[in-house]
């Protein structure tokens, strides 16, 4: 099925569970696997370390590709993690592929969105980075360190994978291949860090609606669509662009007929994740993508008295696309791990549960509420959800327990 096509509509009880994990506030905290994690690995793998459910790890976050992330993933709970069992608040953006393949597209985001969004098929990817870099005075604020050179340019440091690399808590470890991947390993790329010169810039300043790159094609292309792939490493600068090029088809976009060619074609504005707070390791709860999106609309709206962007779209949890990948990888799964299933009427999944696991109510609880049967609502207290009490009253959860370990406990109970 499509990740548009609607959800399966009743849980099969005489099927396995199945499980979706969140990652941030429930798996780990900032720079910490939590021991909990552990534990709930331990219930849901057989001794020889195959999974004994389908399991994915279904997130917010991004920056990093799936493969990236499956290896760190096995390296904190010391088991295999496949790539396929990997949802990225951008996973879904690889079905926009076919139809931007060939377009300018500009993304924001810290890690390494760039090199994901060309692994995606979007060939003409360029970062919010590149942008600034070669036209500064868009951006006064910001600091843009020399490019490297083509030589050093061919591995990406792994600052922010490695930023947000937790330490297990336990002597369990990974596979060595899946350790050595998850310890840094350079990601190879042919991308320089800016392939757009200070006088195509200049160019493009004077002539405001194309956008010409050095390397991205020569003819005049303007962006018309804008990825905010995760959340963003310099918000002021990333704020200023995307207005400039949200107001115009182009960057910038100051002339008269680059408003009209903006409001002949209006630019697309796709967030990867609406989340207003996450939880890392520091006591309060963080801003996260979605208040990034409330300050870009916020000033657009004042720009253009009281304006929206016509073309505003968020994924990521609680919308439908990462559940409906996670329902086709979750059969998928089922069938590779020769799980038992029974045979199910059409529109039905072969599941007595999904459960999915997550920290905020807004995101993860709300998510599987809506994603409709068999999906089962868990709400942990280790991230976002404080209390008081033991469930969210505004987005309640099937299941309110402490931690992960205790929901997948409950989740087999529930299910037998
Ligand atoms: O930036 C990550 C954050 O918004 C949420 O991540 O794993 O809790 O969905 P997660
Ligand atoms: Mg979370």
């Amino acid at each position: 099925r499509g990740l548009s096509s609607p959800a399966f509509s009743s849980p099969c009880p005489s099927g396995p569970p199945a499980f979706s994990f969140d990652i941030d506030g429930v798996l780990i905290r900032g720079k910490h696997v939590l021991p909990e994690a552990l534990e709930a690995v331990k219930k849901l793998t057989a001794p020889d370390g195959r999974w004994r459910y389908p399991v994915v790890f279904m997130t917010n976050g991004g920056g990093v590709c799936e493969a990236r992330k499956a290896a760190q993933l096995s390296s904190w709970l010391g088991v295999q993690v496949a790539p396929s069992q990997v949802i990225l608040s951008h996973t879904p953006m690889r079905d926009l592929a076919p139809q931007l393949a060939g377009a300018p597209v500009l993304v924001s985001g810290r890690g390494d969105v760039l090199e994901v969004a060309r692994s995606y098929g979007l060939g003409r990817a360029l970062h919010t980075r590149q942008l600034g870099r070669a036209m500064p005075a868009a951006t006064p604020f910001s600091t843009y360190p020399p490019s490297p050179s083509p030589a050093s340019s061919k591995t990406v440091p792994s600052t922010a994978a490695s930023a947000s690399a937790p330490a297990a808590s336990t002597s369990t470890s990974a596979s060595a291949p899946a350790a050595a991947a998850a310890a840094g390993a350079p990601i190879p790329t042919s991308a320089p860090e800016s392939n757009i010169t200070a006088a195509a810039a200049a160019a493009q300043y004077a002539e405001p609606c194309p956008v010409r790159q050095q390397g991205l094609g020569t003819e005049e292309a303007p962006i018309h669509t804008v990825l905010v792939m995760t959340d963003p490493d310099d918000w002021y600068r990333d704020a200023q662009l995307i207005c400039d090029v949200v107001s115009g088809a182009g960057v910038p976009a100051r002339s008269p007929s680059a408003a009209a060619a903006a409001a002949a074609a209006p630019v697309r504005l796709v967030f990867s994740n609406p989340d207003l707070l996450w939880a890392n390791e520091f006591p309060k709860n963080r801003f996260g993508q979605g208040a990034f999106a409330h300050m870009v609309l916020s000033l657009y709206s004042r720009l253009t008295g009281g304006g929206r962007p016509p073309h505003v779209t968020f994924y990521g949890k609680p919308n439908p696309q990462p559940y409906r990948l996670a329902e086709r990888l979750l059969l998928a799964q089922a069938l590779e791990l020769g799980v038992p299933l029974p045979e199910v009427p059409p529109g039905t999944l072969p599941f007595s549960g999904i459960y999915g696991v997550g920290d905020n109510p807004a995101a993860d609880v709300r998510g599987a509420n809506q994603a409709g049967a068999p999906w089962v609502s868990v709400l942990v207290r280790t991230g976002v959800f404080q209390g008081p009490g033991p469930n969210c009253d505004i987005d309640t959860a099937r299941i309110a327990v402490d931690d992960v370990e205790a929901a997948v406990e409950a989740a087999l109970h529930h299910t037998r």
